[in-house]
């Protein structure tokens, strides 16, 4: 790969024609030619499936698209999004557009720390179990590291355990894995199983359950954006912008700030709201060779985490700007998995220019605010249907 940051600024990129696209992103890529073939196959060839899932009869390809106009923490991103609703990546790369006249979007990712769990059963004295398992803290976090010697390696490990009663004389212990940059769950669910037996015996209890949760609230993302009034209105110069324009820009803001408040306020508005942020979200974990479901389940559960269903990302009348925050679990790897077998996974870290997990995290969860700027900014103004159907209409006609 080039040592050159690619411009994700790239007017005209839609209308140019596929090979000439494909060209661009070579270029600010730094692709070889044998890198873009793997685009042909839909990133994975069905000799290569056969070795990851049971019963193969082929492959199923997703359109690729890159988002663009992404500012994330000051680096320009090119943003591949695997994806097969039309608007969604145009969507997207308007409103990284807008964002970006504000500076983009500053986001950063809690460490990688997951948590696997051991349901504990028929536990005899719950209090006093408890107590024990907390007084042999130590001895159960070195029992899991014991498990795992390549991640602490890495520099990952056992960070720590918690400890939590359920009716009927459960416990449920959670053991906090620093997984680096893996997803996790094959080694999650390896030390709940090694350890499991000597925590019973701990508690004087029965094993049950052994399986990481996909509530995976101590891997937070946290993006954020402020977009200039004159930037949401649409006018993006340098050359400053008139009062009307400026205007016209706070009349959006506050029309998308009352949005985020109807989602707040209803659990109903709140799930459509965060479809949308998922329509950004998932197209990237999908590319990059992620497990989607394990990011949906994990973000409706933080949805829903203080028992009523919320949105993820909400937005407020700042000064001069729009002010949009973004907060979601996002247990995602960058080395093991898919990633191994897949080489269109790989290509699209590669485009992403990202190495760790966490930096990986940081730009999915601006893309899921990008999004749901987006949405918010039409359903507030001409209504989603009029550039929703434009782009429908485009990828029906063009069969
Ligand atoms: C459509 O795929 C997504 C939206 O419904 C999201 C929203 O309503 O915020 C437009």
């Amino acid at each position: 790969m080039s040592d050159a940051r690619p411009n994700s600024r790239l007017p005209g990129f839609y209308r140019a024609p596929l090979d000439q696209r494909q060209a661009e992103l070579a270029r600010q890529a730094g692709l070889q030619e044998e890198d873009l073939s793997v685009l042909a196959s839909g990133g994975v060839s069905p000799s290569a499936a056969d070795h990851i899932v049971e019963n193969v009869v082929g492959v199923y390809a997703l359109p690729l698209g890159l988002g663009l106009n992404f500012l994330i923490n000051g680096v320009d991103r090119l943003i591949p999004m695997a994806v097969e609703e039309p608007s969604v990546i145009a969507a997207a790369s308007n409103a990284a557009r807008m964002a970006r006249a504000g500076g983009g979007f500053v986001a950063e990712t809690d460490e990688s720390i997951m948590i696997a769990q051991v349901e504990l059963r028929e536990v005899a004295d719950p209090e006093g179990a408890t107590a024990a398992l907390r007084a042999a803290r130590l001895e159960i976090m070195g029992m899991a590291d014991a498990v795992l010697p390549q991640l602490l390696q890495f520099g990952g490990g056992c960070r720590g355990i918690e400890i939590r009663a359920l009716p009927d004389r459960r416990l449920v212990v959670h053991l906090h894995i620093d997984c680096r940059d893996a997803m996790g769950a094959n080694m999650l669910n390896t030390v709940a199983e090694a350890v499991a037996p000597a925590l019973a015996q701990l508690a004087r209890g029965r094993v049950g359950l052994r399986i990481l949760s996909n509530l995976a609230d101590r891997r937070v993302t946290r993006a954020s954006t402020r977009v200039p009034f004159a930037a949401l209105a649409g006018e993006i110069s340098a050359q400053g912008s008139s009062r009307r324009v400026e205007e016209r820009g706070a009349e959006m803001a506050r029309a998308i700030e009352a949005a985020s408040r109807f989602a707040e306020d209803d659990p109903y508005r709140a799930a459509t709201h965060n479809k949308g942020i998922m329509n950004g979200v998932d197209p990237v974990v999908i590319a990059t060779g992620n497990d989607w479901r394990g990011i949906e389940a994990g973000a409706h559960a933080y949805a829903a985490r203080d028992g009523r269903y919320r949105p993820l990302a909400t937005w407020r009348v700042e000064g001069d700007a729009l002010a949009g925050r973004l907060a979601m679990p996002m247990a995602l790897g960058t080395v093991g998995g898919t990633l191994t077998v897949h080489p269109g996974a790989r290509l699209a870290l590669r485009i992403l220019g990202v190495t760790t997990a966490r930096e990986l995290a940081s730009i999915i969860g601006s893309v899921g605010l990008a999004q749901n700027l987006a949405a918010l900014r039409a359903l507030a103004g001409e209504g989603i249907q009029h550039g929703h159907m434009a782009l429908h209409r485009r990828a029906v006609s063009e069969r």
